[in-house]
């Protein structure tokens, strides 16, 4: 953690939470953030579904909503940034108070429900972005075609990124995660890469999946994935699931992330590499070196975070990628593609 993250974090964490990320995402704009661009090493560039990454480590979608701090996300230590959720049209998201801390959790629950300032403000910025940056793809709530906003946000923002998600399972738009099913996966997926086909080049197309899915749930979903053309995965989003929570807030509706949900989320991760060789990022409940290589060694080909930053900075990137070098190094790997899934029979 940098000093001045030692000062003004306890600040923040003062503050209702939405406005404090509001204000952190503002001292990032205004320069206060790190500024030696991506971390990396020989042994941390590795290649994600084509993507040339300096480093594993990805910032996960929903902590730059609006693509506002593009150029000084692009110098903090990340191999990759995700932005995003964008919709077609801006809506404004469920009524506040939507973000919840839960400190003794180590833990955050959010019931946002796809904020945003659409996709024509976003693309506008995306054009400027420097780096490795994917945006992840919404619905709007009042749509009634919502699989077919995935496409039109694709189409719309494409040339303007190095890949995109299909965003399925967040569990704050009522019925979005029905579209996990097999029948609505398929056709979804079907127009998401026939408008990917439409750009001057098409990107890597992920899709990203709730922790909260049984055996044959998750194996549905890895055979359509499988079938579909998409370059990778994505597990997880945030959880339903209140297993084990002492926080206050521990029963606001929405989505829970941070630490309670990384063995979950990591569980789901090695189910699904049991059926799929595609790419799979690993995200939920990371916190530290150990954890990132945890997921790595449970099959995840590059890790993202966001909840841990609440209470680490976003300096954590930095602190994980040069611990990864080391753990890599000291288990005689020679590159994050050798120890991706070692570990995946362990989870099991
Ligand atoms: C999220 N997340 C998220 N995911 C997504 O696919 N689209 C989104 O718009 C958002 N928005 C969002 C807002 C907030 C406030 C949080 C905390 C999270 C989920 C996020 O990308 C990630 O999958 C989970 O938070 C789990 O990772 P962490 O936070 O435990 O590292």
């Amino acid at each position: 953690m940098t000093l001045l993250e030692r000062m003004s974090l306890p600040l923040l964490r003062s503050l209702d939470p939405e406005r404090a990320h509001a204000l952190g995402l503002l001292a990032l704009r205004t320069g206060l953030g790190p500024s030696l661009g991506p971390f990396t090493t020989p042994r941390l560039r590795t290649n994600l579904a084509g993507l040339a990454l300096e480093n594993p480590v990805g910032l996960a979608a929903g902590f730059d909503k609006n693509a506002t701090a593009l150029k000084p996300l692009s110098r903090s230590a990340f191999g990759f940034l995700e932005v995003g959720a964008a919709t077609p049209r801006s809506q404004p998201g469920n009524p506040k108070p939507r973000l919840f801390r839960l400190s003794e959790d180590a833990a955050a629950i959010n019931r946002f429900g796809f904020n945003n300032d659409g996709m024509h403000a976003i693309n506008e910025r995306l054009k400027h972005r420097r780096g490795i940056v994917g945006l992840n793809l919404g619905a709007n709530k009042d749509s009634d075609d919502r699989a077919g906003d995935f496409a039109k946000v694709l189409k719309h923002c494409g040339d303007n990124i190095e890949f995109a998600t299909v965003n399925v399972s967040s569990p704050n738009t009522e019925k979005l995660r029905d579209l996990q099913g097999r029948a609505a996966l398929e056709s979804l997926l079907q127009g998401v890469m026939e408008a990917n086909e439409t750009l001057d080049a098409p990107v890597p197309i992920f899709l990203k999946i709730a922790p909260d899915l049984n055996t044959d749930e998750i194996a549905e979903i890895a055979d359509v994935a499988n079938t579909s053309g998409i370059s990778g995965l994505i597990a997880t989003n945030t959880t339903l699931s209140r297993d084990g929570l002492k926080s206050a807030h521990a029963g606001e509706k929405g989505g829970l992330s941070g630490q309670p949900l990384f063995e979950k989320s990591t569980r789901v991760l090695a189910e699904l590499r049991q059926h799929t060789r595609l790419p799979i990022i690993g995200v939920g409940g990371v916190g530290s070196t150990e954890q990132a290589y945890l997921k790595i060694r449970a099959g995840a080909s590059a890790v993202q975070l966001y909840t841990a930053m609440v209470y680490h900075g976003i300096s954590l990137a930095n602190d994980i990628a040069g611990g990864l070098d080391e753990l890599l190094l000291n288990d005689g790997f020679a590159s994050v593609e050798e120890a991706v899934g070692v570990d995946e029979g362990l989870w099991r």
